[in-house]
């Protein structure tokens, strides 16, 4: 048997969005690696093997997974949204350097739809003119690093989408991050809170940074703020195409 290792979005939550390549996948293989939510979205059957892990040992899962390919199995490694933004994509790469045996294996990154585009959808289009977007875990940077690119991006008047907003082990950093929006953006910036997108406990809900708490996010939560222009047509809100 020749071994593949495939690196694969399963997108926002909801099975229609998850793409045609990443559901072929996943139908020819023998294995499936990931962090335990997002292997439980993957039906099991006879052939298949899934391989639930903790999501603290990315590495680790990305060297099984390399291990398995490497003895000719067909191994699907798999994230939330895009694998690669803020997943498991680059802990692949990661575990090939210095590694040319690995390297040599047939590996291929299949993207998904990410958090911050399903959530743009489901509110309109915030992200219609130039963004960023910001990781808001200070698990692998210091929340220095963070601050210094809220602050730029602020300055440069980017939309931002923010992933990992707040967790119950950091619930002090997003209250951080609010304040200092409110002091580079000013109050009446819009902030979409888009929670659980494209699932039955979707919600989404468009504030000004004034009336945003940190209670409104949580790690189900992707965070769009607009920019200066961005505003509120109906029930939606946009951001338009040109900035004078
Ligand atoms: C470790 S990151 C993984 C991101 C993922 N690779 C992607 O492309 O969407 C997890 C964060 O993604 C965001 N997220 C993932 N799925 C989401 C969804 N269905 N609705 C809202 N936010 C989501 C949340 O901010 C969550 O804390």
């Amino acid at each position: 048997m020749i071994g593949w290792l495939a690196i694969a979005g399963l997108g926002p939550g909801d099975d229609r969005l998850v793409t045609p390549e990443v559901s072929a996948a996943l139908a020819e293989a023998t294995d499936v690696v990931g962090y335990i939510p997002y292997v439980a979205r993957v039906a099991p059957r006879p052939g298949l093997t899934l391989h639930p892990s903790d999501n603290r040992v990315e590495l680790d899962r990305a060297r099984n997974a390399l291990e398995m390919a490497a003895a000719g199995r067909r191994v699907v490694v798999v994230s939330s949204g895009d694998p690669g933004v803020f997943a498991m994509a680059s802990a692949v790469f990661e575990a090939l350097e210095g590694r040319p045996d690995w390297q040599a294996l047939d590996i291929r990154v299949l993207p998904g739809i990410t958090a911050m585009l399903a959530a743009a959808a489901a509110a309109g289009a915030p992200l219609g003119h130039d963004f960023c977007c910001i990781n808001l875990s200070d698990n692998l940077k210091p929340w220095a690093v963070i601050e210094t690119r809220l602050r730029h991006a602020a300055r440069a008047d980017f939309a931002m989408a923010f992933y990992n907003p707040r967790s119950a082990s950091r619930p002090e950093g997003f209250v951080k991050a609010l304040a200092t929006l409110r002091e580079e953006c000013g109050p009446d910036r819009l902030v979409t809170f888009a929670r659980a997108v494209s699932t039955p406990d979707q919600r989404i809900e468009t504030v000004t940074l004034a009336e945003a708490t940190p209670e409104m996010a949580d790690m189900r939560t992707v965070v769009i703020l607009g920019n200066s222009a961005t505003r509120r047509v109906g029930r939606f809100v946009y951001s338009p195409r040109s900035v004078r």
